[in-house]
């Protein structure tokens, strides 16, 4: 397999401190450029690697980035004002980085540099009658977050070789770890608070383990040919869940979790959907953490955390 030199700007991130790990270990350089907005202490473990170099520097930066970026041959921009309740908190910032510092990245890359970029399912909406989705589905954000993706999104697939990546809602251990993510977030409050209050709790979303978004951006490196030009949805096909059900879900390992309903609280993007993730299928992703067993890693984890500091509002 091919070695590459590759650039990761947010790597340091829930998603990126279990991505650059896996990257390494499988021979390839890799380099990160994240400003530690969270005081995390994540990629202290790739320190000693040889191919691991770390720029703790503010990814809006672009003197460095023109410094560095030639000799990169694909860049995974994760960096990034992430969720609608950060977004919304501060929209000046989450502009600056959420797109015009990606559109000021790609003005700096030769055609021949890939970039595998994280989009976002949640600009689907509600969706028709069925609410199902592919990736042909009019999107319709509603959020400064969802807005500002499927912008960037556009202008990503307009630049030659380019892959993105509709993530679904992400969820499992990550030494940066996030509490605010869905998943993560109920089996918080059904191990420590033993209660949830639930809105919109029909809404349905799909979901997926950080360690198979990890896998399909690796399978993504080692196949670019098959997989550049194209938009693909990355989730579980067997995890299109109500947010009722994932609670009854988790309560089969938490009996003693109390589920109420309110008719009050709205979705900032109204998610509610049945996304398709064939065409990733087709191109051989399995992924292989069930949502149970997501759960179950969880149910482990959280035990660590006292206090539910570890979300991006704080
Ligand atoms: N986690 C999900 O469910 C999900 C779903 C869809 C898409 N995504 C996308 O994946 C990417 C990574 O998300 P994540 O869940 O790892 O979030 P995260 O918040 O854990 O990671 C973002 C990283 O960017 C860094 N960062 C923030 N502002 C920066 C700046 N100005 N300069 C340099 N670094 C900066 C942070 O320190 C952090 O390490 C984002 O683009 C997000 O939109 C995530």
């Amino acid at each position: 397999m091919n070695k590459y030199n590759i650039l990761i700007t947010g790597g340091a991130g829930y998603i990126g401190s279990i991505l650059t790990p896996l990257l390494l270990a499988n021979g390839h350089k890799v380099t990160v450029i994240d400003n530690y907005k969270y005081n995390q202490s994540s990629l202290t473990t790739s320190i000693i690697n040889k191919n691991f170099n770390l720029i703790k520097e503010d990814c809006r930066n672009i003197k460095v980035l023109k410094s560095v970026i030639k000799k990169f041959d694909i860049i995974i921009p994760l960096a990034a004002y992430v969720g609608a309740p950060l977004c919304n908190k501060d929209p000046w910032a989450a502009s600056s980085i959420n797109k015009e510092s990606i559109i000021s990245l790609f003005k700096i890359l030769s055609k021949k540099q890939l970039v595998i970029m994280p989009t976002t399912n949640s600009a689907y909406g509600t969706g028709n009658k069925d609410n199902y989705c592919d990736e042909n589905s009019k999107l319709k954000p509603l959020s400064l977050y969802a807005k500002e993706k499927v912008e960037i999104e556009k202008i990503l697939m307009n630049r030659e070789n380019s892959i993105s990546f509709r993530l679904a809602t992400v969820f499992g251990m990550s030494p940066r770890m996030r509490l605010d993510l869905l998943v993560n977030d109920f089996t918080y409050k059904a191990l420590k608070e033993k209660s949830i209050v639930l809105f919109e709790s029909h809404f349905k979303r799909n979901f997926i383990h950080v360690r198979d978004v990890a896998d399909v951006f690796n399978l993504a490196i080692n196949n670019s040919d098959n997989f550049v030009g194209n938009i693909f949805n990355v989730g579980l096909s067997d995890a299109n869940l109500s947010k009722y059900e994932l609670c009854k879900l988790i309560k089969k390992f938490l009996p003693s979790f109390e589920i109420y309903k309110s008719s009050s609280g709205k979705d900032p993007d109204q998610r509610n959907y049945l996304v398709s993730n064939k065409k990733i299928e087709n191109k051989g992703f399995k992924p292989k953490v069930s949502i149970e067993e997501g759960i179950n890693e969880l149910i482990k984890g959280l035990k660590i955390f006292n206090t539910k500091t570890f979300t991006n509002l704080h």
